[in-house]
């Protein structure tokens, strides 16, 4: 039997019994791994469902866990526009040198532009500080780490359910979260008056995270209606609004359309932040390309805002990718490139509402339980998740 020992640097060994070969007697230490105590972490909701999805043999299977555009043949669809920026790219031989911590500056310049419109007074007043970061997921976190350090204690309000990381981001930031009610299993729709209750309950000064278009998992946003009284509830209780756009374009079929709950915050003057996304609209999911833009009252304000959100990012992750934020650059920055992206992307967000219908036709002949799947389909332009 092997005895536990410690050694003279107070590491465990296992000292196996010794045994003798003439004058020598031999004693096989076998250290205790350092990282013993940590223990197995629970597997991704999301990841283990994609990955019974590959393992299930079943060629009716449907993968509805990963919110990704497949094409007819279940495989990832590469954009046109996508592949023409990146010949352009070859064309030109770009380097891949560091990009400053900030990320591209030329990237930023378009990505606000796309968000709040070319000619939105956030902008002219340049009143929006804004960072490249590690697509959506990255720039929520290096939102989470801003509050964490400037609003110590200040909660952020979450939809009840909301996407499966949100809560993860916060709780590794170390930023208390609490939600506020959305899906109504009753109605299978938006419980808005529940909604604006626990939103005007929360403590004043908090941050209310929103997710702009294609709410994720249920696929039901507010009406336009409701976003201003959502806006007005928010406005009353000096609340911060945090948006989460990770589907600008995606939903509709249309960006200005996708993001005008974000612009009907800012057109109050209000103060809000807004995580960016370009995984799902131009498919660049693993290049990793987003942003975090936080509009502030003042530019003087912006200046400081960005410089902290650069000083927070660089022990994190140094700087961002710059392959996908010229990728982005080229496609939003160019005329043609911008409107052809547009077709292709109402040509995904059609199929997307096709493949909804058939799904719900097919669930709704199927369930024999008399089960209302309509929530599929409440929202029209939504993606099930
Ligand atoms: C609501 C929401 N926010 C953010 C993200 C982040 O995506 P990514 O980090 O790939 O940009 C996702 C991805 O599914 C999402 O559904």
């Amino acid at each position: 039997m092997a005895k536990q020992d410690q050694d003279s640097f107070g590491r465990h060994m296992y000292l196996l019994p010794s045994e003798s070969f003439s004058r020598f007697s031999m004693v096989a230490a076998v250290n205790v791994s350092r990282f013993e105590g940590i223990s197995m972490a629970p597997p991704d909701p999301t990841i283990g469902v994609s990955e019974a999805f590959r393992a299930s043999t079943n060629e009716r299977k449907l993968d509805l866990a990963v919110r990704a555009y497949r094409t007819e043949e279940l495989q990832p669809y590469l954009l046109n526009v996508v592949k023409k920026a990146e010949m352009l790219m070859l064309e030109r031989g770009e380097h891949r040198e560091y990009l400053p911590i900030e990320g591209l500056a030329a990237f930023n310049k378009v990505t606000v532009e796309l968000l709040f419109g070319v000619d939105n007074p956030v902008i002219k007043q340049q009143r929006v500080a804004t960072v490249q970061s590690i697509s959506g997921t990255g720039s929520l976190r290096l939102a989470a780490e801003l509050i964490e350090r400037y609003f110590p204690g200040v909660k952020v309000l979450m939809s009840s359910p909301s996407w499966s990381n949100h809560k993860d981001i916060f709780n590794d930031a170390r930023v208390p979260w609490s939600e506020y009610r959305y899906y109504d299993p009753k109605t299978v729709g938006l419980d808005f008056e529940g909604m604006i209750a626990d939103i005007k309950a929360a403590p004043e000064g908090s941050f209310v995270l929103l997710q702009g278009c294609a709410h994720n998992p249920t696929g039901i946003d507010p009406t336009p209606e409701q976003w201003e009284k959502i806006a007005d509830v928010v406005q009353e209780k000096n609340h911060i609004p945090f948006f989460d756009v990770a589907y600008q374009g995606f939903a509709s079929g249309n960006l200005d359309a996708d993001a005008s709950s974000v612009r009907l915050f800012a057109a109050r003057g209000m103060e809000l932040m807004v995580a960016q996304s370009y995984s799902k609209n131009l498919g660049l999911y693993a290049e990793r390309i987003g942003a975090i833009n936080v509009v502030c009252s003042s530019a003087d304000a912006v200046a400081r805002v960005k410089s902290q959100l650069q000083r927070l990012a660089r022990p994190m992750y140094s700087n961002p990718p710059v392959h996908g934020a010229k990728i982005v650059t080229n496609v939003v920055g160019d005329p043609d490139l911008f409107n052809e992206w547009r077709k292709e992307m109402e040509m995904m967000a059609k199929r997307i509402k096709s493949m909804r219908r058939k799904l719900y036709d097919s669930l709704t002949v199927k369930d024999k339980s008399g089960k209302d799947c309509g929530d599929l389909l409440d929202e029209e332009y939504s993606l099930p998740s």
